[in-house]
């Protein structure tokens, strides 16, 4: 059978039919360098992502997005873009990438790319131009500065990755700014020149056929015109990661950034279907004004509130509450539980709450976001000091990022099924037990159950499109209704490790347990008293009783 014969036809009703693909659909981000190499060099490819994307028709997916795939000196594996509309050589060429585009989209999956304009790569040939004389045409296209008055920096203005985010060229006597690393260079986004360059190279993906873009930093992209000081942050204590000394007061989230938000989405717009979505780290309140003025901003501002939550009931669905209540009319809401910036989920969590979590993300009110080798449970991983690539490691040691970037493990052969070659980042040591091999031939797998609450989520107009009802967070319990006219669910979690119960009376909770996070209680009765095992969580189907409780 062809593998989009497979799929199931998503439910059909009148909301989730004029609903957007990114609406109803699952995305799910693949790191490129750690999916699948094709070609034994240890680092993964676009030919290795095209022969795997039967796993993510397997699995249910209907987008992927790729992180950086442009020719890149990989300071930053490819968040510093070198050149924005070739691909690099590590991962192919543009033919790879036509063919790759080509063929999910016969299978019915949407490609999503990251798009990374608030810097460049050092070696741009834009930066080079910029940097070679205060005269140079495109001396604007980045932000250059004279030194304070008395010399040093122009202001406080710290990198993320460390130190002053301003670096000295000493050629033209002149200091430029970096959100990032020195070697990646932001663009200044004040000039319609450098924003025309890059809604330039965003025409030129999307007329290739992709699908949309999650935008790197979107919350950067413009900074104060009078280069301020930022304040200093008042609850700033010894540990913290340095650059959280001030407040980015001046350097992130200005108010013009939203002007040019709409424009890159007027971009998005010229084409039909395509998406935007923006990588924010920014508290609820703020966060949603990205979806901008009549929604005229990105589609989907990246939820990131599960990524750092402490995993207790009252907090979740508190942070649940907050986010429904703070969204637009209209504005359609997202969750993410894990990307290639944050430690592994299973391991914030642990193994046993990983099937919880995936429960919790694929029964909320919102496009889910699925983070690769989540769905096997990948665990963080501890890279020894020799193999650990990541540069952010030297500057902020103990926050690099390679423990959630190694290879997908793909089965218990050598080096996982991911290359002949050693992969570019160490496997897990656990790879033998954990990989999607043997979880495919067992039911109760965590990879089961996530293929389970997709599948389901497909068919269920509830989940796809119904609200969303919080019901009750105390102890370890978390109890919340999905509804669409009569297709209703209750899902309850058991966030801890011992059993737990609740119990309504008997007219009030009538229905049939659909599934159990443990894969084994398939169709049992659920009346009045909804039981839970430790680490446990059910889908309970309502549709048949009248009164909801
Ligand atoms: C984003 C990316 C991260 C990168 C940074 C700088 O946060 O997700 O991986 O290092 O931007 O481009």
């Amino acid at each position: 059978m062809a593998f989009h014969e497979m799929r199931d036809q998503p439910a059909s009703n009148d909301a989730t039919q004029r609903a957007p693909w990114w609406q109803t659909g699952v995305i799910y981000q693949i790191y490129p360098r750690s999916f699948q190499d094709s070609n034994g060099d240890g680092v993964g490819d676009l030919r290795g992502i095209a022969q795997r994307l039967p796993h993510l028709i397997e699995l249910g997916v209907d987008a992927l997005w790729l992180s950086p795939i442009f020719t890149s000196p990989m300071a930053d594996f490819g968040y510093d873009i070198f050149d924005y509309t070739d691909i690099d050589p590590l991962f192919g060429t543009l033919a790879d990438f036509d063919a790759l585009i080509e063929t999910a989209h016969r299978l019915g999956l949407k490609v999503i790319l990251d798009l990374v304009p608030n810097h460049t790569s050092d070696q741009h040939p834009w930066f080079k131009e910029s940097r070679a004389s205060r005269q140079s045409p495109k001396r604007n296209w980045y932000i250059w500065r004279d030194p304070s008055p008395g010399g040093g920096p122009p202001n406080n203005w710290l990198s993320d990755f460390g130190g002053s985010a301003w670096a000295y060229d000493r050629q033209t006597g002149q200091y430029y700014y970096h959100a990032f690393l020195a070697a990646q260079p932001d663009l200044n986004w004040r000039s319609p020149e450098v924003r025309a360059a890059i809604y330039d190279a965003m025409r030129f993906w999307l007329r290739r056929g992709v699908d949309g873009f999650r935008v790197d930093v979107i919350w950067h992209v413009v900074k104060d015109d009078q280069f301020r000081d930022n304040p200093a942050n008042p609850n700033f204590q010894a540990g913290n990661p340095a650059h959280h000394a001030v407040v980015p007061l001046y350097t992130a989230d200005r108010p013009e950034v939203h002007d040019v938000i709409a424009e890159m989405r007027r971009v998005v717009d010229e084409f039909s279907s395509r998406v935007l979505i923006g990588e924010i780290y920014l508290p609820v309140e703020r966060l949603v004004a990205y979806y901008g003025r009549d929604l005229g901003g990105v589609h989907l501002p990246f939820n990131f509130s599960l990524l750092g939550t402490r995993w207790h009931a009252r907090t979740i669905a508190k942070l649940i509450d907050e986010y429904e209540a703070a969204l637009p009319a209209g504005g359609w809401p997202n969750w993410v539980l894990g990307n290639h910036d944050r430690p592994r989920v299973a391991s914030r969590v642990g193994a046993e709450q990983a099937r919880v979590a995936a429960m919790l993300l694929l029964t909320l009110r919102g496009t889910p976001t699925i983070y690769y080798g989540d769905e096997i449970g990948m665990q963080q991983v501890a890279v020894p000091p020799d193999r650990i690539r990541d540069p952010i490691e030297n500057t902020l040691p103990g926050l690099g990022r390679d423990g959630c970037r190694t290879p997908m493990q793909w089965d218990g052969t050598a080096n996982a099924g991911f290359s002949p070659a050693e992969p570019w980042l160490p496997l897990s040591s656990t790879f033998r037990e954990i990989n999607l091999a043997g979880e495919r031939d067992d039911d109760t797998s965590l990879y089961q159950l996530v293929r389970r609450l997709i599948r389901l989520r497909r068919s269920s107009p509830a989940l796809l499109s119904g609200s969303y009802q919080p019901l009750l967070a105390s102890g370890d319990l978390l109890l919340y209704a999905r509804a669409w006219r009569r297709d209703r669910l209750l899902i309850a979690l058991n966030l801890g490790s011992e059993p737990t119960a609740v119990t309504f009376p008997s007219h009030t909770l009538a229905g049939r347990l659909l599934v159990s996070s443990f894969g084994d209680r398939d169709d049992e009765p659920v009346l009045g008293t909804i039981h839970l095992r430790g680490d446990e969580g059910a889908v309970i189907d309502l549709s048949d009783q009248t009164i909801l409780p």
